[in-house]
């Protein structure tokens, strides 16, 4: 008899709050014997895994095995399908061995997340469940108490600044800024060249104990910043 392979399970863990985490998450991360949570360098801790840290202490007596797979932050390709060639082999073992794996991620699995890439890897030959998490954005917008789009108004989702921008930007009335520390002051220029009234909002680690609200764009460039902006253009 074949043994039945186990499934991944790309989950998000939220912003930052461990209470903003879906029950649905918790109720997984409480039971699944694998759980793997990338981070950018051997010495840091994953963000993803600081969350959801209470849910996993309270765990009572299940097996639990942690992989922590390192994506450095780089835009080089080459090195980047390295580490997600070497950490879906890694997870692919143990699917095959018959364990349901819990991959974490940052916010929501469908933006911008390195769950995407293993994925990608893995779909056709194991079974993959997608639990939705709450994205930075909304809970920035939750945080500076100000809706995001209205009526017909466009949302615009910036992870860089390039020249797509140049022809994107007068169609849309909000914008959030994600990868902020790497938007350069070029960007900060071509928004306030913009016609019509600018609010402009930035929050730093949203929903966590050192959350910082700016107005405007931030002087210091942090990894968890993302900014708003929203363009009255009447
Ligand atoms: C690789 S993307 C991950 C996005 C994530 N999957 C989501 O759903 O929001 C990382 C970017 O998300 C934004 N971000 C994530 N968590 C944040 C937080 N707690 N506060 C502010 N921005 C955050 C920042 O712009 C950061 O550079």
């Amino acid at each position: 008899m074949t043994k039945e392979k186990g499934k991944l399970i790309g989950i998000g863990v939220g912003p930052g709050d461990s209470e903003l985490l879906t029950l649905k998450a918790a109720k997984i991360l409480e039971k699944v014997p694998i759980i793997c949570s990338p981070r950018s360098a051997p010495e840091k801790e994953s963000i993803a895994l600081s969350i959801a840290k209470p849910i996993i202490e309270k765990r009572e007596n299940s097996y639990l095995k942690l992989l922590e797979p390192v994506f450095p932050m780089t835009e080089d390709e080459e090195i980047l399908k390295k580490h997600w060639d070497e950490s879906s082999e890694s997870i692919a073992i143990l699917l095959d061995e018959g364990y349901d794996v819990a991959f974490i991620t940052l916010g929501d699995p469908s933006i911008y997340s390195t769950f995407s890439y293993v994925q990608k890897r893995l779909e056709n030959s194991y079974l993959i469940e997608v639990v939705p998490g709450i994205n930075s954005f909304s809970a920035c917008a939750a945080s500076i108490k100000k809706p995001l789009v209205e009526k017909d108004e466009i949302l615009m989702i910036i992870p860089k600044i390039d020249e797509r921008l140049e022809y994107l930007i007068d169609k849309g009335n909000s914008y959030v800024l994600m990868k902020t520390s790497r938007n350069t002051e070029e960007l900060e220029e071509i928004i306030h060249q913009q016609e019509g009234k600018k609010e402009i909002s930035s929050v730093e680690n949203c929903s966590m104990e050192n959350e910082r609200i700016i107005n405007g764009f931030p002087k210091e460039k942090s990894y968890l910043t993302t900014t708003i902006v929203k363009i009255n253009k009447k």
